[in-house]
């Protein structure tokens, strides 16, 4: 007899993060509640209203805009470049563009480095001018100090270990973690980002055993990308899962779609109607 996948933990509870009944804007409330129960859920990036307004469409209970928008949308080859200025109007319109989705915004490359207050005032721009729900930043014990202050504001923070792309001049996108000694910094790191306040955790990069361990040991729930299945939640920059990436992707993504050449060949047939005299047709027509 063929045995069925089981439903996933949640999948009958009307408050699930996804495929829940709720239609009132995702909260860290709610993403707390998942933790307890157990709940995986699954989060995408965006960087504009339109792709948002789909993964909001489609379920997607929290959305970050993240600075691979720089990779993603700016075509720059890192997220170094990406400025508070791109992140703040980019943020906007994912907010925009989404009813239900908790938008998280990054802080970018040197807009939190500095110290507490520094990043204090890029992210109230963020709530205040784009209204976002949430800020990710990048680091352990570096950022602790502004992740409380950002808390003490009321702003949410998520944070992101592991492999930091910001910090792509130091640490080169490699596997983070990996050593007794690097499982135990990251694992000390984890659980301090918890205590200042954190309401989620992503981990890039991550042996699975460690980020399970982690997962297991926090009360706040971990988002992997890299980070293996054991996490509470799953994280994927849009273009890599819906196969509009140009080249490589890394290995830890799984591609959904193949946008690319879909869009591709619109634009083709496109192109050929219009060279041939196909369009516009008289439907398409004023008199
Ligand atoms: O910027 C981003 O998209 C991210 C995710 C990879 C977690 O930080």
């Amino acid at each position: 007899m063929t045995q069925l996948p089981a439903a996933p933990k949640g999948a009958d509870n009307p408050k699930a993060l996804y495929g829940g009944t709720g239609t009132r804007r995702v909260t860290v409330r709610d993403i707390a509640a998942a933790k307890e129960r157990g709940e995986k859920w699954p989060m995408l990036t965006a960087y504009d209203a339109m792709t948002a307004s789909v993964f909001d469409e489609a379920g997607i209970p929290v959305l970050l805009v993240g600075d691979s928008m720089g990779n993603c949308h700016l075509g720059y080859d890192s997220t170094v470049p990406v400025t508070m200025d791109h992140m703040a109007m980019l943020s906007a319109a994912v907010v925009r563009g989404t009813s239900r989705a908790l938008v998280v915004a990054d802080l970018v490359f040197g807009s939190y480095q500095e110290g507490p207050a520094q990043a204090l005032r890029n992210a109230t721009r963020l709530v205040k001018e784009a209204g976002v729900g949430a800020v990710k930043l990048e680091g352990g014990e570096r950022s602790l100090a502004q992740t409380e202050t950002l808390v003490e504001a009321g702003i949410p923070v998520m944070a992101h270990m592991g492999l930091t792309p910001q910090s792509v001049h130091t640490l080169g996108y490699r596997v983070q973690g990996r050593g007794e000694e690097a499982a135990a910094r990251l694992i000390r790191d984890a659980k301090a980002a918890q205590d200042a306040g954190a309401f989620a955790l992503v981990l890039e990069l991550v042996p699975a055993e460690v980020a399970a361990e982690i997962t297991r040991s926090l009360h706040i729930p971990t988002i992997g990308i890299g980070a293996g299945p054991d996490c509470d939640a799953q994280v994927l920059v849009w273009t890599d899962m819906a196969g509009m990436t140009q080249g490589k992707v890394p290995r830890f993504t799984k591609q959904y779609a193949d946008l690319r050449r879909t869009l591709g060949d619109a634009a083709k047939a496109y192109a050929e109607d219009v060279v041939g005299g196909a369009f516009p047709a008289e439907e398409h027509t004023f008199h």
